[in-house]
């Protein structure tokens, strides 16, 4: 008999908030690193400041992650339990693969989440800093991925999968985006032209 109440595909609730990824209440919140997991700026500087030495420790053993690849560690002084570190691609104009690149960042973090029975993920605009990844392309490419996670069919090992999904953004003028886009997304036929 399987031990959880619920089967996979189940996120059930996708938040977009503005603010700080690191204070996020959430099993794990993402990283937006970088191929040696070594300390950055932007996303990475403020989960590694809040975090504690513990975790450069922790990444330093598990370097270097391809782009596209992710891995996790304990979130140490962090609210969350969990980073899962997921490295973007770095934009080169998108004729390098950079677009499967993104999705499959988010595709694996969803997978480690899973493995360990997460609920709640918070999730940064991965490479859309310093990575120079087009906000808006990579906002709708996240999202596309959070919503195969939704209609994910039950997996064979009765993961439960993650229930909570939220988004975090540091200005309204791209929460703003991402709201209008969640909503077109969410109601695209895939089937359609
Ligand atoms: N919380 C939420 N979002 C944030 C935060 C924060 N504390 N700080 C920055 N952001 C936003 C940025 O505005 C951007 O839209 O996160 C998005 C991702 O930006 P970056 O952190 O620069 O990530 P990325 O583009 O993936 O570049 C990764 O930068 O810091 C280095 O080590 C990292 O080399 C890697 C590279």
């Amino acid at each position: 008999m399987p031990a959880y109440g619920r089967i996979g595909g189940s996120v059930e609730q996708i938040e977009i908030v503005v603010g700080d990824i690191t204070v996020q209440r959430v099993d794990a919140v993402v990283n937006a690193a970088n191929e040696q997991l070594t300390g950055g700026g932007g996303v990475d500087g403020a989960i590694r400041r809040a975090a504690g030495p513990e975790l450069d420790a922790a990444t330093r053993a598990l370097a270097p992650c391809p782009p596209g690849d992710a891995v996790i560690t304990a979130g140490y002084r962090l609210p969350a339990r969990y980073v899962i570190h997921a490295v973007g691609p770095v934009w080169r104009g998108g004729h390098e693969g950079e677009d499967e690149l993104l999705a499959s960042c988010y595709r694996r973090s969803f997978t480690l989440a899973r493995e360990r029975d997460l609920e709640s993920v918070a999730f940064p605009a991965i490479s859309t800093g310093a990575y120079g990844f087009p906000f808006e392309r990579a906002a709708r490419l996240a999202l596309i991925e959070i919503k195969h996670e939704r209609e994910r069919d039950a997996d064979p090992e009765w993961r439960p999968g993650v229930r909570r999904v939220v988004v975090v953004l540091h200005d309204h003028e791209h929460a703003r985006i991402y709201r209008e886009l969640l909503a077109e997304v969410m109601t695209e036929d895939p089937s359609g032209p």
